[in-house]
C-alpha cells in the first residue's frame, strides 16, 4: 500500500508537498470517505478524488510551457535543434499538443495522456485559441470580415473566427491584431493573413482556452493545477455532448 500524498503526486496533478497540503485541506477523498491524514496508507484500486475529480493513477502529467522562439514542436529535430521537450525537467514521455512554429512564441499544453491530447487537437472541440500577430500594413474592415468569416486556405475554408485590431502603428507601418480560433491547421494564422496579402511578422499564442502566460516568462512551464485540468475535461465533455 502506498500513501496518499505519494499516489496523488504521481498522478502528475501536483507536487507531493502540495498533495499534502491538499490532504490536510480536506480535498481529498478516498473511496467515498474525506481523508486529512498525512501519510494514510491507500490500496492499490482505491478511488481517490482530489477537489472532487478523479485522479488518474496511470501517472498522467500535464505542463503549461511559455515557448521561445528558435524551439521546435516536436519530440526530436533531425536537425538537431532544440526541442520544446529540452525546455522541461520530466523523465516521463512527454509530447506537445499540436504545434507552434519555430519562431512562434507562447502558451503550449505538453503531457502524457494521449487521449487528452487528441481530444485538446481535434476541432469538433472547439478549444479556443488566441493569438496575437504583428502584421505588416492595416486591416481594411473587408480584410476584418474575411478573417472573421473564414478564408480559404489550402482548398479549405477556416471556421469563423474572432478578430480584433489591438493597436496600429503609423511610424512603422506595422498593426497588433489578436485573432481567436478553434482549429490547429497547419501555419494557420500565417497563412490566414497571408491569404490576404499581409505578412505576419511576430507570433505569439497567448491563451489556449483559460490558459493564459500569467507568471510564466518566456521558457517557463508549470504544471496545470487539478482545477484547471478537470476545467479542460470539462470543457471537452460539454462540447462532445452538444
Ligand atoms: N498559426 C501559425 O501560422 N503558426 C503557429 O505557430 C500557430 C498558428
Amino acid at each position: 500500500m502506498e500513501r496518499l500524498q505519494k499516489v496523488i503526486a504521481a498522478s502528475g496533478i501536483t507536487s507531493r508537498r502540495k498533495a499534502e497540503d491538499l490532504i490536510v485541506q480536506g480535498k481529498v477523498m478516498v473511496d467515498g470517505k474525506t481523508i486529512t491524514e498525512l501519510g494514510y496508507k491507500v490500496q492499490p484500486n482505491s478511488e481517490i478524488l482530489v477537489d472532487g475529480v478523479k485522479i488518474n493513477k496511470e501517472d498522467k502529467v500535464y505542463y503549461l510551457l511559455n515557448k521561445p522562439r528558435g524551439v521546435v514542436t516536436t519530440t526530436s529535430d533531425e536537425k538537431g535543434r532544440k526541442t520544446v521537450i529540452d525546455l522541461i525537467h520530466e523523465d516521463k514521455r512527454i509530447y506537445p499538443i499540436g504545434r507552434l512554429d519555430y519562431d512562434t512564441t507562447g502558451a503550449l499544453i505538453l503531457t502524457n495522456d494521449g487521449e487528452f491530447a487528441n481530444n485538446m487537437m481535434h476541432p469538433k472541440n472547439e478549444i479556443d485559441k488566441v493569438y496575437i500577430a504583428k502584421i505588416n500594413g492595416f486591416l481594411t474592415p473587408s480584410d476584418i470580415m474575411a478573417l472573421k468569416n473564414g478564408v480559404v486556405i489550402d482548398g479549405i475554408k477556416t471556421s469563423k473566427a474572432k478578430v480584433k485590431v489591438r493597436k496600429v502603428d503609423k511610424e512603422t507601418h506595422t498593426s497588433i491584431v489578436e485573432i481567436t480560433i478553434h482549429e490547429g491547421r497547419n501555419h494557420q494564422v500565417k497563412k490566414m493573413f497571408e491569404m490576404l496579402g499581409y505578412e505576419v511578422l511576430k507570433l505569439k499564442r497567448e491563451k489556449i482556452a483559460f490558459l493564459d502566460l500569467k507568471g510564466l516568462n518566456s521558457s517557463e512551464y508549470r504544471r496545470l493545477t487539478p482545477k484547471e485540468i478537470s476545467k479542460l475535461y470539462a470543457l471537452l465533455n460539454n462540447k462532445k455532448m452538444k
